[in-house]
């Protein structure tokens, strides 16, 4: 398959404010494509597109929404074409999670999780895949997670959302992948970035934590080679066959002991 050229593309990347959203918009920067920027922190995204505009000489546009709010990605989609940047490439990378146990954990915040990590997704993808089919070529990446390929106790919302997006993003990359279009979902295990501070506790985290570098160059690799989802790490990818290997309750009992937490939290 054919390696992409991201010069003069136009990018929409979603969670670009920070973490491996951040670090995608860095990259692709530097690889001369014109991006729009997006997440609810304004000041942060509006000095990140001035910086990567004026060091890249490329177009980079802050784009503000609240991603759980009903129709804030399809309007997000509508705002960035008026601006020129119909996405040719679209990285749907926001995403949150909550911890503790289910019955404590408020339902409004679970249904925000769902709602930025699931429906923000499949709203962006469905306004993009037109222009990209029309033009008989684009790429969408999915940021999923490990947390895709096992339930997790404690984390029964953000496990299921994952496994939603891994699900959504392999459904399509076979249903467009005939009409050029590639979609791929990234599968990161815990990574270094502010995402164990939004979940608020540490042991939601397993294992050493990777660069948002290492996660987006492997991200672009697999896009490259056209695959339909990519595991970054070689542990993450061993710990990823276990659920394959292992009896299903085998797995459920292994994960709540590795997550179980050390004190009731509700967040
Ligand atoms: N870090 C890990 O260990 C890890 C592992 C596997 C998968 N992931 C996934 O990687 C993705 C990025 O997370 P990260 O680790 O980079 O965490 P992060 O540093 O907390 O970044 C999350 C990004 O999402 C944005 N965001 C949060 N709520 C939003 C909303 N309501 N509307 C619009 N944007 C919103 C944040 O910006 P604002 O706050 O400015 O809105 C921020 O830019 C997520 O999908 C996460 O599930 C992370």
């Amino acid at each position: 398959m054919r390696p992409l050229n991201y010069r003069n593309t136009a990018i929409m990347i979603t969670g670009a404010s920070s973490g491996i959203g951040l670090a995608f918009a860095h990259a692709l920067a530097a690889r001369g494509a014109n991006l729009t920027l997006v997440a609810r922190s304004g000041d942060k995204l509006s000095s990140l597109a001035q910086e990567l505009a004026h060091r890249h000489s490329i177009r980079a546009h802050a784009l503000v929404a609240d991603l759980t709010e009903t129709g804030a990605a399809s309007d997000a989609h509508a705002r960035a074409s008026a601006l020129g940047l119909t996405p040719n490439i679209l990285i749907n990378n926001a995403g949150f999670a909550t911890y503790g146990h289910f019955d404590t954990l408020s339902l409004e915040r679970q249904l925000d999780e769902i709602s930025l990590n699931c429906r923000a997704v499949v709203e962006l993808s469905h306004a993009a895949l037109p222009a990209m089919l029309k033009q008989g070529e684009g790429s969408i990446i999915n940021v999923a997670s490990t947390a895709a390929l096992q339930p997790l106790p404690y984390m029964a919302i953000y496990g299921a959302t994952k496994a939603f997006v891994l699900s959504f993003s392999e459904a399509l990359w076979q249903e467009y992948r005939a009409r050029g279009v590639r979609v791929l979902a990234v599968c990161p295990g815990a990574t270094d970035t502010a995402f164990f501070d939004v979940v608020g506790a540490a042991e939601a985290g397993v294992g050493t934590r990777m660069a948002t570098d290492t996660v987006v160059n492997a991200s672009l690799q697999a896009l490259d080679r056209g695959q339909s989802h990519v595991v970054p790490g070689g542990a993450n990818r061993m710990l990823g066959w276990l659920p394959r290997m292992l009896p299903r309750q085998t797995i459920l009992q292994i994960v709540a002991n590795m997550l179980r937490p050390r004190h009731r939290v509700s967040i």
